[in-house]
């Protein structure tokens, strides 16, 4: 029966909770593997999150992909209590225009009537663009908005599907290999253990800024992805809470 299924749900639920150690985890039924519609449900959970989470005036960091899409599209002005300024939480990483982080925030702006920023940054920079970008007055204002975020929403990716995503060079593509990442998070690729293996260097923000953010949500649904799940998890700050279907879940027990 349907009561059932809720319950078993609720109970997978507070589980996760306490072998993940995260502060909570939210799961929608089905897989979003076999169903494409699922990231819809995930990005109302995420809304409907938000809401409870966020009283007044609010800052949200955002990252790229096409669950982060999925959230913009489930998101209505009625949800936002007080103003919201949506920044990119990360430069480009070689993401389709649509699926983006400074595109993203501009859907998400919109559907609520809120405010965003633009990150103007390309993709990966070399060490020596990065001391002199940092420096622009435009990028170093959102890289401030960055830092006092109350909010930070993310994908999970799987690693290898996210490297073949972005143009990542065959030599980077090797390491990733090499080191047998499972999992990618807002360009930081992560081994089973949940160790950093390989970064994309763009600016924006860092995992070591993350644990000074008050909430984190991370939004990342599919039996193929729980094995990113589990690996960016380990390292994940325990403010997390994780955003997820029962495809992956049932993975993560
Ligand atoms: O490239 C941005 C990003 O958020 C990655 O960090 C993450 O792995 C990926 O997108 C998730 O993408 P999707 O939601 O399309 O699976």
């Amino acid at each position: 029966s349907v009561m059932r299924e809720v319950a078993g749900i609720n109970q997978m639920e507070k589980e996760l909770e306490k072998k993940l150690q995260i502060k909570r985890v939210i799961i929608v039924a089905g897989d979003s593997d076999h169903s494409p519609w699922l990231k819809k449900e995930l990005g109302l959970a995420t809304a409907n999150c938000m809401k409870s989470l966020l009283k007044g005036n609010n800052i949200i960091a955002v990252n790229g992909g096409t669950t982060m899409a999925a959230v913009a599209e489930m998101l209505t002005p009625n949800i936002v209590d007080g103003e919201w300024l949506f920044v990119p939480a990360r430069g480009g990483i070689g993401e389709d225009v649509k699926n983006q982080a400074n595109t993203i925030c501009s859907m998400m702006a919109d559907r609520t009537a809120s405010k965003h920023r633009v990150l103007y940054a390309p993709d990966e920079v070399s060490k020596e663009m990065y001391k002199s970008i940092v420096k622009d007055a435009r990028i170093n204002e959102v890289l401030q908005l960055i830092k006092s975020a109350s909010l930070l929403i993310h994908g999970i990716g799987d690693a290898i599907t996210m490297a073949e995503r972005r143009s990542t060079s065959a030599s980077d593509l090797e390491k990733i290999v090499q080191a047998e990442a499972v999992g990618e998070a807002f360009g930081y690729y992560f081994n089973e253990d949940g160790e950093v293996v390989h970064k994309v260097q763009t600016i924006g923000l860092r995992l070591e800024n993350l644990s000074t953010v008050p909430n984190v949500i991370a939004v990342a649904g599919g039996s193929s992805k729980s094995k990113a799940i589990s690996a960016y998890l380990k390292k994940a700050p325990p403010s997390t809470i994780l955003i997820t279907d029962e495809g992956a879940a049932k993975n993560l027990i």
